[in-house]
């Protein structure tokens, strides 16, 4: 019945999360959980290489000032980028060395769009952009309302042939995933089809909800923390990133 469903949808979910937990205490690199192929759920990638737990460390730090915060966010965005780029298709392309033809590999047809949700998801925009310097740019405004926690939308501006894109959407923190499940339904609502999120910190409950809300959405981010306050801000966390990044502290 229903209710059994339910909890057995909610069995799953938490085997997931702790097989994520596990593996975010080992330092593999770009832990990726699996998932079978008949009950497709969105895969999260854990991108923990050490210099990214590094990066990460000096940027959770209350110490640490608005220009190296940026600076961090965004060369941890342009690592993250790499792995979340690790299965871009090839094709063959001819072309001439200064020695023989050859044939050689190159990144086929598949256009990127990174889309920030906006501040904070704007401290890792460039970093991807030095990666991929042709994608184009759309930006998704959103604030959390400071009593309810919910997201309000306030822009929306994407590029016109988004949906023939792969579309990457970016925001540093995943809390209570409000924010990030409504700007997936904002990109599925303009024909996107094919999206992966990227964040930095995420607190389970997040997970949860894009995943719920999002089963075909796979999540790649540096580092699942413990849990939310009753503010529902991620701790141990980094504070609020939109103030870290622009200084509005
Ligand atoms: C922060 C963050 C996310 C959102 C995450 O934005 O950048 O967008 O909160 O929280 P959620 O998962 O509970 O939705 P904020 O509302 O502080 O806006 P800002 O980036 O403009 O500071
Ligand atoms: N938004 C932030 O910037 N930080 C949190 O911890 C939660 C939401």
């Amino acid at each position: 019945d229903f209710e059994q469903a339910v909890e057995n949808a909610d069995e799953e979910w938490n085997l997931q999360l702790s097989k994520v937990e596990v593996m975010h205490r080992s330092d593999t690199l770009g832990v990726t959980i699996h998932d079978s192929d008949e009950d497709k759920m969105s895969e999260f990638h854990l991108v923990n290489h050490p210099l990214i737990t590094h990066k990460l460390s000096i940027m959770r730090n209350r110490k640490t000032g608005s220009k190296d915060f940026r600076q961090l966010l965004n060369e941890i965005a342009m690592l993250m980028g790499y792995e979340l780029t690790r299965d871009l298709p090839l094709e063959d392309v001819q072309i001439e060395t200064p020695i023989t033809k050859m044939t050689a590999k190159m990144v086929s047809g598949k256009k990127l769009a990174v889309v920030p949700i906006l501040r904070a998801g704007l401290g890792m925009v460039d970093g991807l952009l030095s990666l991929v310097p042709v994608a184009k740019v759309g930006h998704i405004g959103m604030y959390r309302d400071p009593e309810t926690h919910k997201p309000v939308e306030y822009y929306c501006k994407l590029p016109a042939d988004v949906q023939e894109r792969l579309v990457v959407l970016v925001d540093p923190m995943l809390a209570t995933g409000g924010s990030a499940v409504d700007a997936l339904t904002k990109l599925k609502e303009h024909g996107c089809r094919n999206i992966r999120f990227m964040c930095l910190v995420a607190a389970p409950e997040g997970v949860k909800a894009v995943q719920e809300a999002h089963p075909d959405i796979d999540i790649f981010c540096a580092a699942l923390d413990d849990h939310l306050n009753e503010n529902a801000y991620i701790v141990p966390g980094l504070g609020d990133a939109g103030d870290r990044i622009f200084g509005t502290l």
